[in-house]
């Protein structure tokens, strides 16, 4: 099921100011930056080696991100584990009961990804992540 932790996601109240510490300070590359309309975000991805850093800057202070930033401040926002197929894994994790965000898999800048609620992991949000090309 889950091959490897995808990505960390981390929000943050400007993306470009962001970007001045993770891509210029670290040196770190983006390769991939875009806005997700359904989720409310701006969001950048950053390569490190094998794994990746997605910087979330919300559209609005209405959006799930924008609530967290209000509830919580910047910082540490979800972890997302890579698997080959997240629509088998999420029929999975429906039937065992799992507590779930999305009820289907939808597109998302790592790919096909799908949250979990995070009262069945502990307190933190976790996505699944099939990425496609
Ligand atoms: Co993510």
């Amino acid at each position: 099921m889950i091959e490897k932790i995808h990505h960390i996601g981390i929000a943050v109240h400007s993306l470009d100011g962001a970007l001045k510490f993770y891509r210029d300070t670290f040196g770190l590359h983006v390769h991939a930056q875009a806005e997700i309309e359904d989720q409310g975000v701006k969001a950048a991805l950053l390569t490190i080696g094998d794994s990746e850093i997605e910087l979330l800057q919300p559209l609005s202070a209405e959006s799930p991100v924008g609530k967290f930033l209000e509830r919580k401040g910047e910082g540490l926002h979800h972890i997302c584990f890579q698997t080959p197929d997240v629509d088998a894994d999420l029929e999975a994790l429906k039937a065992k009961g799992v507590e779930l965000v999305d009820q289907k898999p939808r597109r998302g800048i790592a790919g096909m990804i799908c949250f979990l609620h995070p009262k069945a992991s502990r307190g933190v949000l976790v996505e699944l992540a099939t990425p496609v090309d």
